[in-house]
């Protein structure tokens, strides 16, 4: 099984689906698609890619410090936020870092691979994986992590953290003397938004706040994320980075949250409605007597986390599926969960409604 969901390109030799052909609710990405500014500038400035884009990549940083209210200085772009996890463990180099669990992948394979020990700190299906405080605090005491992954929401989950335990936590770490490293890569596709970031809190020092392009504005082919924090670290962060590693076209997209302003409220408006109608729907299949769903679990975001009743497992389940065209997240990889545990992106409410009709089959017959 692949670390990560979004991979429609191995389907067609065991399942007969071209990339095209698969509905891919495995990847969380804006349903809208890639937004008028970015297909313009791919269709009508082929010249950037015959030119090296500008190696301090000062129109983008200008333009993700004005949105962000920082300054240039504070920020570093790269290949992806995933090319900034790596980036940023060779630069601060701890000996120890704590991972949400579970949580995404690459925080604990980009540590591992650099020979960073890795220890993680456990999100309870009982409390709806919310980040608790307390719990925090106890593995920061046991363990002493010099960095600590969060994730802001939280993937595979789904759930968010408000803004007065991200604070909490904030000062945890500082008193730990750990980094903290917050992942806002799906914030702005959340319940709560920027209001629950901690962008506005770096007076406080160790701390680093990760973003990208790739799932807001529906460019994980792009490659485009980005990363806050102090002018110092900021500055070890591009000095370290390979020179060049955000293409050309990617260089051009600094001001595209201030350009695309239609595109996010609509955004903001299927966020507001669409993973809480898609939750309910799933969730009324769960209480079908004999539905192989054991429950969901409602999401403050773009996707949301399912189990099935055993013996059920989430591979029959997706292989089940993809015999009709869907592609969805086996979470039975992630630390963490059990091999029942699947993810599904929401999308439109189209595709959406084919997913549920799918899924309802299931739930009629007993699985
Ligand atoms: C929580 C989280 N952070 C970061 C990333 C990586 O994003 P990128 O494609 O920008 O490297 C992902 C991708 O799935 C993710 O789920």
């Amino acid at each position: 099984m692949g670390l990560h969901g979004g991979d429609i390109w191995n389907l067609e030799e065991s399942h007969g689906l071209t990339p095209e052909e698969v509905l891919d609710f495995s990847s969380n990405i804006n349903p809208l698609g890639v937004p008028q500014t970015v297909k313009r500038l791919l269709a009508e400035q082929p010249q950037l890619a015959l030119r090296y884009p500008d190696p301090e990549y000062g129109e983008l940083r200008q333009g993700l410090a004005d949105w962000l209210g920082l300054s240039p200085g504070q920020v570093a772009v790269g290949n992806g936020a995933s090319e900034l996890i790596r980036e940023l463990l060779l630069v601060l180099k701890p000996k120890r870092v704590m991972v949400p669990v579970p949580g995404f992948a690459e925080y604990a394979r980009a540590a591992a691979n650099l020979n960073i020990e890795v220890v993680g700190h456990r999100l309870n299906a009982e409390k709806d994986y919310q980040l608790q405080a307390e719990a925090l605090q106890s593995d920061l005491e046991l363990h002493r992590p010099d960095l600590v992954f969060l994730c802001n929401p939280n993937n595979p989950t789904g759930a968010q953290t408000g803004l007065r335990t991200m604070l909490a936590a904030q000062q945890l770490c500082l008193r730990a003397g750990a980094w903290l490293v917050v992942d806002e890569t799906f914030l702005e596709l959340s319940r709560l938004g920027t209001k629950a970031s901690l962008v506005p809190f770096f007076n406080q020092g160790q701390l680093i706040v990760l973003r990208a392009f790739t799932k807001l504005f529906a460019l994980p082919g792009l490659r485009l994320g980005y990363l806050a924090s102090s002018e110092d670290l900021a500055l070890r962060i591009r000095n370290s980075l390979v020179p060049w590693s955000v293409n050309g076209f990617a260089a051009k997209l600094g001001n595209l949250h201030r350009d695309e302003a239609e595109y996010l409220a609509q955004t903001a408006r299927w966020i507001a409605q669409e993973p809480d109608w898609l939750y309910q729907q799933l969730e009324a299949l769960a209480q079908h007597p004999g539905s192989p769903f054991d429950r969901f679990w409602r999401p403050d975001v773009n996707f949301l986390l399912g189990r099935l009743k055993t013996p059920q497992t989430a591979a029959w389940l997706r292989q089940t599926l993809l015999g009709k065209g869907i592609l969805i997240r086996d979470c039975g990889n992630f630390a963490g969960l059990g091999p029942e545990y699947f993810r599904v992106a929401v999308k439109n409410r189209q595709a959406n409604q084919r997913l549920v009709a799918e899924l309802a089959l299931h739930s009629a017959s007993g699985g």
